[in-house]
């Protein structure tokens, strides 16, 4: 039996996850073996590891080589550099991953900024396309300077919004500037009105952000990064925003290749910038983990599988 490095969850909080020595993944007919070089956390992920479900396998987001093609005959052949989304199982020495939620990569993007795209660029891109035509729109984005926020707020702009964003601090907010966006470090310095607001905290940021809706405009409900539920007054909104759509969001839906596909076209044309704040080796992840959640990572985490183990 070939065996393989992977990551696996702990339950607990200061180390969230330790490496285990466990057996290669055998693909099904649709999907390749991957050899991963890079993968990125995301900020759901961390949430689904203080109560780790039997036998979860963390890891939807990795960079790698396709070591073993897909048996049906479908995806790219060995050899080939790739981006992939799979369901699970990504933190490991080697993922199989359904070939339909693959992307080739070019030579000009690097491993490590590919890993970075899946979860957090994919959010962004059917983010913005449920939001509609955002050429002239005022958007208000909350929880900004996370991996989904540098996404949205790349994308939007260049869809010709003009977008105001929410970040903890000016740190926080420096590259969402750089792009073009108005930041600001609470809900309620945000000058609307809106005519869409983009809200991923939840708690008291989604009543306050919603108040600054445009009567009929939209508010589109992502997250809820603050873990608090939200409270909602009806008889609020008749004093202000009258007849507002508020819509749930979820990004899942495979097949995810093609929406990959476009998200690394359009790093490699220079049109969208993975924000990184750290690439470090794996043997960091649980400390990277712990950070990520405890909001002192801006934009995405990077680890790499190449160095010490
Ligand atoms: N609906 C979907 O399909 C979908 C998919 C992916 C992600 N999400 C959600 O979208 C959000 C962004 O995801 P992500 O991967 O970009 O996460 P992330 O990188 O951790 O970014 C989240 C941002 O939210 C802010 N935040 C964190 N805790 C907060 C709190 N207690 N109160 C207010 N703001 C807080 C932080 O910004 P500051 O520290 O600057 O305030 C942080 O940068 C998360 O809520 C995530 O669960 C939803």
């Amino acid at each position: 039996m070939l065996t393989m490095q992977r990551l696996i969850p702990t339950g607990e909080a200061a180390r969230p996850v330790t490496f285990a020595e466990v057996a290669q993944p055998v693909p099904e007919p649709g999907e390749a073996l991957i050899k991963v070089e890079a993968f990125a956390p995301n900020r759901g992920e961390t949430f689904l590891l203080e109560r780790p479900r039997p036998g979860a396998l963390p890891g939807k987001d990795i960079a790698g080589l396709v070591v073993q093609a897909a048996a049906d005959g479908s995806g790219p052949g060995i050899g080939t550099r790739v981006v992939g989304h799979p369901a699970q199982g990504g933190w490991a020495a080697y993922a199989a991953v359904p070939t339909d939620s693959l992307a080739v990569l070019p030579d000009s993007v690097d491993t490590a900024r590919a890993a970075a795209l899946p979860l957090a660029g994919i959010t962004a891109l059917r983010l913005v396309r449920t939001a509609g035509s955002l050429a002239g729109r005022r958007v208000l984005l909350t929880g900004a300077s996370g991996g989904v926020g540098h996404y949205v707020t790349e994308l939007a702009l260049a869809a010709g919004a003009e977008l105001t964003a929410v970040t903890a601090t000016p740190v926080r907010g420096e590259r969402l500037a750089e792009l073009g966006a108005h930041v600001v470090h609470e809900v309620g310095a945000a000058q609307g009105p809106f005519d869409v607001v983009l809200e991923s905290t939840g708690g008291e940021a989604l009543p306050l952000a919603l108040s600054k809706v445009r009567p009929g405009g939209t508010l589109v409900w992502f997250g809820q990064a603050s873990r608090t539920p939200v409270t909602l007054d009806f008889f609020q909104l008749l004093g202000g925003p009258e007849c507002v759509t508020i819509q749930h969001f979820h990004y899942a839906g495979a097949p995810y290749g093609s929406d990959l596909s476009t998200l690394v076209r359009l790093v490699e044309q220079g049109r969208l910038h993975p924000e990184i704040d750290r690439i470090t080796d794996w043997a960091q992840t649980a400390d990277t983990l712990v950070d990520l959640r405890e909001r002192r990572i801006r934009g995405k985490a990077v680890l790499l599988t190449g160095g010490t183990r």
